[in-house]
């Protein structure tokens, strides 16, 4: 699971807080979480492009390393003028082959929207990586408003987590279709 929000005031780690546990219970999946704020990646600095894999800087190596462990990711991210968050975009254009032939899940949050927006630009650049974008995702709008003022924990409620369970089933199921190419 990968947090895409690094502003001070986010609400994404409350985001993450909530679908980690519902992953873990699934069962499907070793989860792993993976903050961009902590990961704090510079703009794509190295000389080579990432499909030739010659990284030179230790924070492109580090990174390279924890996503070629995945199988399948999901991107918990919200919508910033209707787009991802540059620095999901960044983190996705600083590698290429680790993110090859692998599922990715979708859990998008926002205004009105749902984040769809920013979700569906996502769809476009994980192909472009080779990745399987599930069109079954986890859409959540009037984010800011799930977030329980007293414990700060996000709580969007029985219908949401039925959707992130769902999007976890099929994530398992193009996860064992996809490792048939990632062995080729
Ligand atoms: C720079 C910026 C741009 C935003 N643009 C949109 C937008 O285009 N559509 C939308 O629904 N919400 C938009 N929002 C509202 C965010 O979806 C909302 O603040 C959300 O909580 C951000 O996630 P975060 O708190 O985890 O960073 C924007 C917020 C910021 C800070």
């Amino acid at each position: 699971m990968i947090i895409a929000s690094t502003r001070p005031t986010r609400i994404g780690g409350a985001v993450g807080d909530w679908f980690t546990p519902i992953a873990e219970a699934h069962g499907g999946f070793t989860v792993e979480s993976v903050d961009l704020r902590e990961i704090a990646l510079p703009l794509l600095d190295e000389p080579h492009h990432p499909m030739q894999q010659k990284y030179q800087h230790e924070h492109t190596k580090r990174w390279s390393a924890t996503i070629a462990r995945g199988d399948a990711y999901v991107l918990v991210t919200p919508e910033y003028d209707f787009s991802p968050p540059a620095a999901l975009l960044n983190a996705i254009q600083c590698l290429a082959k680790e993110w090859m032939y692998k599922p990715v899940g979708l859990l998008s949050y926002g205004g009105v929207s749902a984040g769809l927006r920013s979700a569906n630009q996502l769809r476009i650049i994980c192909t472009a990586n080779s990745m399987m974008p599930l069109p079954g995702a986890v859409s959540i709008p009037f984010a800011g408003k799930l977030v329980n003022a007293d414990t700060g924990r996000f709580e969007p409620g029985e219908v949401q987590d039925k959707a992130a369970r769902a999007m976890l089933d099929e994530l398992v199921r193009w996860e064992g279709a996809m490792r048939t190419l990632r062995q080729r």
